[in-house]
């Protein structure tokens, strides 16, 4: 699974960085990291809804709130 977080600077005022150390958190703890590549890229062009976040292309608008549902409803799920 391919893990694209924003971090161009309106994503990254909301909270991008929080997102992607939680997310690293997420997958440490459910030993995915050969299953999961996590990485960054620049403004997606999505920033009225950002943190905009792509799994394997499907794109997401998360927040530091959210990130927890969305990883065990969209990443787990597809374990
Ligand atoms: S800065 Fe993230 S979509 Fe524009």
């Amino acid at each position: 699974m391919e893990l694209v977080i924003c971090i161009g600077s309106s994503c990254h005022l909301k909270g991008s960085r929080q997102v992607v150390e939680r997310l690293r958190q997420l997958i440490e703890e459910a030993n995915l990291m050969d299953k999961v590549a996590l990485s960054g890229t620049f403004c997606m062009g999505n920033c009225q809804k950002g943190i905009s976040v792509t799994l394997d292309g499907k794109l997401f608008s998360l927040s530091p709130e959210n990130v927890d549902g969305f990883f065990e409803d969209e990443v787990l799920a597809r374990g």
